[in-house]
C-alpha cells in the first residue's frame, strides 16, 4: 500500500515534469518561428530594395521593414519582437541586462569555435514582479549584410549613415561574426 502511494506519487511527478518541460518546448517553438519568420521577411525586403534602388536607398527600407515587422510580429497578445546588438546602430536597440548575459555567451561560444547559425539562449526571468519567457536567437553576418555594416562601406553610404546614426557602432563587422540577436519576450 505505502509503496504504491510512493508509486503514484512518483509517476504523477514524473508526468508533471514531462508536462513543464512540454510547456517550455512550445515557447522555444514559438519563438523559433518567430524569429526565423522574422528574418526571412526582413533578408527578402532587403534583397528587393538593394535591387531595385541601391544600398543607399534601401536605408529607411531596412529601418522601416524592421519596426514594421516588429509591430505585427508583436500583436498576438503578450509578445514582443526586436533586434538587438552590443555594437548597436540605432541606440533603441541597445541591449538591456540579460540581452547582454546572452550575447556574451553567444560570443565566447563563438570565439569557441561553434557556428552561430542557430544558436539560441533561453530562460523564464522574473522582472519588476513580472514573470516572463526571453528568448534570444543569435545573428551571423552574411555576405549582404557586409554592405551596410561591413569594413568597406562606400563613401557616399557612411554619409548616409553618420547622418541618421550620429552614434553608429554597427560597422566594421566581417563574415561569419556576431551581429547580434533576435530578442522576444512572452509575457506569461
Ligand atoms: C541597406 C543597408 C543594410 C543592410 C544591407 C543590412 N543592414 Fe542591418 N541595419 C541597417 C540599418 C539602417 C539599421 C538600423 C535600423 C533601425 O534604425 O532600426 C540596421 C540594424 C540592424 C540590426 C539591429 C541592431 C542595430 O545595430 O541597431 C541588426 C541585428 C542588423 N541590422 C543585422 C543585419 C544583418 C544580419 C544583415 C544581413 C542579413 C543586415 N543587417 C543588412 C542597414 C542595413
Amino acid at each position: 500500500m505505502h509503496n504504491k502511494k510512493i508509486l503514484l506519487l512518483s509517476i504523477s511527478l514524473v508526468l508533471l515534469l514531462t508536462i513543464s518541460a512540454g510547456a517550455e518546448d512550445q515557447r522555444v517553438l514559438q519563438c523559433r518561428v518567430l524569429a526565423r519568420d522574422f528574418m526571412t521577411e526582413l533578408k527578402g525586403e532587403l534583397k528587393v530594395a538593394i535591387r531595385s534602388g541601391g544600398t543607399v536607398k534601401a536605408i529607411p527600407v531596412c529601418r522601416e521593414t524592421a519596426s514594421e515587422l516588429a509591430a505585427r510580429y508583436s500583436l498576438p497578445f503578450g509578445v514582443q519582437i526586436g533586434r538587438t546588438s552590443e555594437r548597436w546602430r540605432n541606440p533603441d536597440n541597445r541591449p538591456d541586462r540579460w540581452e547582454q548575459e546572452g550575447l556574451a555567451i553567444f560570443e565566447k561560444r563563438r570565439l569557441q569555435g561553434e557556428t552561430l547559425a542557430g544558436m539560441e539562449y533561453w530562460q523564464e526571468v522574473e522582472e519588476k514582479g513580472e514573470r516572463s519567457f526571453r528568448y534570444l536567437r543569435a545573428i551571423p553576418t552574411g555576405s549582404l549584410c557586409l554592405r551596410c555594416h561591413g569594413e568597406n562601406i562606400s563613401r557616399k553610404l557612411k554619409k548616409v549613415l553618420q547622418k541618421n546614426y550620429p552614434e553608429d557602432q554597427a560597422v566594421g563587422f566581417r563574415l561569419g561574426e556576431l551581429r547580434g540577436a533576435f530578442t522576444i519576450i512572452l509575457s506569461q
